[in-house]
């Protein structure tokens, strides 16, 4: 409704820790029959249905959700919206792939009309996923960032987006100037930056499309307000980092690059990080940035495997979240991405990551590498109403498997490895209803 009122009963999950260093069945609450509670786009209540009816404000319906699980919608910290045209495109490697798909449809991002067609569509099918966050790559162009933010602040959702910079090594037209790009991001950044719920990322693509002077302007920016993101791009393939060698040779490492420009920090979030070393995980660990693993693109593009449980290292653990990294990545599931995730992390150490663990970045672990874990990623008074309703008989092969399941993280674990869009039976975000699946035929 518009008073952003409303009640939603139903079994529901959210967490209380973090399931990387405890127990994970014991940083997860269940609520068998739950009622949560909202008012003004807010949770004011949540718990046993049993308990909280009588707190059911007079002419508030609720809305019954039996036999699914409501979850915090989930979080996308790494993902291109320009990109949508360009998933599934076949053949090569990151470089390579950038040229010959990813440049040539950004550049049609100049248009207005383009831009708001294409975020239109890409937040919807963010929606038609259950995500109802992510940090997103525009184009060099302004006018897709407006446009972007613009539809984002139509449907209510609480989004992190900025303007690419690129200064070199980029076709003339995808080509700003440090200056130019460092005015065009303050004026953006002006307008939107906490602007209901948008937030503003300062976003040079890489080190090989920004000059020193350009990285410098970026660190000037995020230096500029204690509450401004940033997104890069870092170690994600090998002819990358060799580039980036030629390019910086006195620096340390490719994180180092952006070290020295000021870019490494709290709200700072690193896409890929596959080739990292020690050093380099400590670095992030302490200054508190954090790092966008991508499986599904870095599967597609052939990058590697990220090292998660050497990231998440309690010893010195570096905050986590997950991405689809569409155009490269191949889902905008983060159901799916929670399922190539587990299968990666065995490639990557023989580590098996557990289902609570993988819903956790997804959720609750995304919104705290985002340093936002007081307003989204929980289900509990005062969080932002974002939630995500999954249905874990969507299909008739789920619904045959998760009858088997003898426990809730049994049933996670089903919905991570066969579940998607499918399973999304409805996303609420700010307190409205922005997402309903069709009924299929009976
Ligand atoms: N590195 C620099 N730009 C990009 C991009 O658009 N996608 C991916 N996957 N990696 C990049
Ligand atoms: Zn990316």
């Amino acid at each position: 409704s518009s008073s952003r009122t409303a009640a939603l009963r139903g079994r529901f999950v959210t967490f209380t820790g973090n399931p990387f260093t405890m127990p994970p069945e014991d940083s997860l609450h269940v609520e068998e029959d739950g009622l949560i509670l909202i008012e003004n786009g807010k949770i004011t209540q949540c718990g046993a249905y049993d308990t909280l009816r009588a707190h059911i404000p007079a002419g508030v319906n609720v809305t019954h959700y039996p036999d699914s699980l409501i979850s915090a919608g989930f979080i996308d910290t790494h993902v291109h919206y320009p990109q949508l045209p360009v998933i599934a495109s076949w053949g090569e490697q990151l470089l390579e792939w950038l040229q010959h798909y990813v440049f040539p449809t950004e550049a049609k991002f100049s248009n207005p009309e383009v831009a708001q067609t294409i975020a239109r569509a890409f937040l919807q099918e963010l929606l038609r996923n259950g995500t109802t966050t992510a940090a997103v790559y525009c184009t060099v162009h302004p006018e897709s960032v407006t446009a972007f933010f613009q539809e984002s602040e139509k449907l209510g959702t609480r989004m992190i987006a900025g303007k690419v910079l690129m200064d070199r090594n980029a076709p003339d037209t995808l080509r700003d100037t440090a200056q130019r790009g460092f005015d065009e991001s303050q004026k953006l950044i002006d307008t939107w930056h906490g602007k209901g719920r948008q937030l503003y990322a300062v976003t040079p693509r890489f080190a090989i499309t920004s000059t020193p002077e350009q990285l410098d302007c970026a660190g000037a920016l995020f230096q500029s307000r204690d509450d401004l993101f940033m997104q890069t791009h870092l170690a994600e393939n090998e002819d990358e980092i060799a580039f980036v060698k030629t390019l910086f040779p006195d620096r340390a490492s490719y994180l180092d690059v952006y070290d020295k420009a000021g870019l490494v920090g709290p709200r700072a979030i690193f896409g890929h990080a596959i080739h990292l070393h020690e050093h380099d995980f400590q670095r992030c660990h302490d200054t508190e940035c954090s790092l966008a693993h991508c499986p599904t693109s870095n599967l597609f593009l052939g990058s590697g495997a990220f090292r998660l449980f050497d990231a998440v290292d309690p010893r010195r653990p570096v905050h986590v979240g997950l991405g689809t990294d569409i155009g490269a990545g191949t889902s905008f599931s983060l159901l799916s991405t929670m399922g190539e995730a587990y299968k990666v992390s065995l490639m990557a150490g023989k580590q098996r990551l557990h289902a609570i663990q993988a819903f956790w970045l997804a959720t609750a672990g995304a919104a705290k590498a985002l340093h936002l874990e007081n307003k989204i990623g929980t289900i509990a008074p005062g969080m932002e109403a974002d939630l995500c309703v999954l249905d874990p008989s969507a299909t008739p092969l789920l619904a045959l498997r998760s009858r088997d399941c003898s426990s809730l993280a049994d049933l996670l674990f089903v919905l991570m490895t066969l579940g998607d869009d499918r399973c999304i039976k409805a996303t609420w975000v700010d307190g409205r209803m922005v997402y309903a699946r069709a009924d299929r035929e009976a």
